[in-house]
């Protein structure tokens, strides 16, 4: 079955969130303090979450992406993963991580079923990377890269948020990545989520970021896959690994976007930047798998045509990507 917005876009894929704590404070995610902890009973339980993958994927969902917060900070992920691997129809199962944990856990989540990893890394200069991720440790994150290898997954593609005059100094040492590792590294535009003070002077636009890197080393276009993101990829010749680059301020990949996204308290959104989302709580609480699905399929039907982000100001009310799930 295929699922198509008002636009025509083909939804195949669902972000689901299963968590907002994080044990790192990006500074473009977070504000120092962390987010407010949620009530215990506001957060999805994993019989609720297991309900809405199993729903979504009733009703066309072809792609689950675990993201958080970090998911890997809740306890009883592994167990979950292996039951949404269980479902029957459900053709990718990914993870979004910042790697911290992997080093303990990429062989279980491996053993779980999940298919790929994506890890968030900003920095390979442990200073740097200490002061993006404020506390966060770049060795343990290097460590889970090995440990996922070692456990069989195929290389990660690596999620890089590039900010002018904290890391955009390390744009070629992450391409050579895809060199030496084989890792799709996809650099992101640093979007003003937070509005942190200062945050005009981080935005680089992908196209800045692109020209940079052809700068130095030949670029060739790659075809995407059918689970494709939102990101324009290239190849320096004889890599393993793709170059993308998510223009999601600049760019207007909103005609490609084929994601809907649940939070981990149930709020359902069709676009990150929407003020709008659907609280799906009344479907879960009790259980009704009937209404739950109808009210999915809403929620797809009215997906937003594009977002209104810019670096030059913008009009969606301020979040925290840990809220929402990247
Ligand atoms: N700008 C760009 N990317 C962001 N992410 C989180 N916050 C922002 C932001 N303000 C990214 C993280 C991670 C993904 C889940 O979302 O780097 O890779
Ligand atoms: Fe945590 Fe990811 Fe937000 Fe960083 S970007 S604080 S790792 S949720």
């Amino acid at each position: 079955m295929q699922l198509t917005d008002s636009l025509g876009r083909n939804i195949n894929y669902l972000r689901l969130s299963v968590t907002d704590r994080c044990n790192m404070r990006c500074f473009y995610c977070m504000p120092k303090e962390g987010v407010v902890k949620k009530q215990h009973d506001a957060v999805l339980s994993y019989e609720e979450l297991l309900l809405i993958a199993e729903t979504s994927v009733g009703i066309g969902i072809e792609k689950i992406r675990i993201t958080g917060g970090e998911p890997l900070v809740r306890s009883g992920i592994v167990g979950f993963l292996a039951r949404l691997t269980a479902i029957p129809g459900l053709r990718h199962l990914a993870l979004t991580t910042n790697g911290m944990l992997l080093p303990e856990m990429a062989a279980d989540l491996y053993h779980a079923g999940v298919q790929r990893l994506n890890i968030s890394l900003d920095s390979l200069n442990p200073a740097t990377f200490s002061e993006i991720t404020r506390g966060g440790d770049l060795k343990k994150v290097l460590a889970g890269l090995d440990a996922a290898e070692q456990a069989g997954f195929p290389p990660p593609k690596i999620n890089c948020v590039i900010m002018r005059g904290v890391n955009d100094g390390e744009i070629l040492s992450f391409a050579e990545m895809t060199r030496m590792r084989g890792c799709a590294v996809r650099f992101i535009e640093y979007m003003p989520v937070v509005k942190e003070e200062g945050w005009q002077r981080y935005c680089i636009s992908g196209e800045e970021i692109l020209k940079r890197i052809a700068a130095d080393y030949p670029l060739e276009p790659v075809d995407k896959g059918a689970f494709a993101g939102p990101s324009r990829d290239f190849r320096i010749p004889g890599a393993q690994g793709s170059i993308g680059i998510i223009t999601a301020v600049s760019g207007h990949f909103c005609s490609d976007c084929n994601r809907i996204r649940v939070t981990s308290t149930g709020q359902a959104k069709g676009c990150l930047f929407a003020d709008e989302k659907t609280d799906l709580l009344p479907c879960l609480r009790p259980p009704d798998r009937a209404r739950l699905a109808e009210v999915l399929k809403v929620i797809i039907s009215t997906k937003p045509e594009r977002h209104g982000i810019s670096c030059d100001g913008y009009g969606h009310r301020n979040f925290t990507m840990a809220q929402v799930g990247g």
